[in-house]
């Protein structure tokens, strides 16, 4: 009996300690201004259709420049112009966090 009782308190003290890991993990999404947050399901890059949302996920991959970008998505490789979109969601996703 005692040992359940170890064992519930043990139990209690791992749920604590999840749900102060949980409260501490944040969606990479808020890094973005409001108005990023928009169409992520739209092309941001229409000379190449990639959807805004495959550019954010490459970058929560590990890409952290414009070429590699290019490189997994093709963004950025049609005329260009979508570079600085490209180059803002970079700048915002990889930017520190900050301090709560
Ligand atoms: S819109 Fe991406 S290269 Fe033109």
């Amino acid at each position: 009996m005692r040992l359940l009782v170890n064992s519930n308190v043990t139990t209690i003290k791992n749920i604590i300690t999840l749900e102060e890991h949980m409260s501490q993990i944040t969606d990479p999404l808020d890094k973005l201004p409001p108005i990023l947050k928009k169409n992520l399901d739209k092309n941001l890059c229409t000379c190449n259709e990639v959807l805004k949302i495959d550019i954010i996920n490459a970058i929560l991959d590990g890409a952290t420049t414009v070429g590699e970008i290019k490189k997994q998505t093709y963004a950025t490789t049609g005329s260009g112009c979508c570079t600085q979109q490209v180059e803002r969601l970079i700048e915002c996703l990889c930017s520190p966090e900050k301090e709560k």
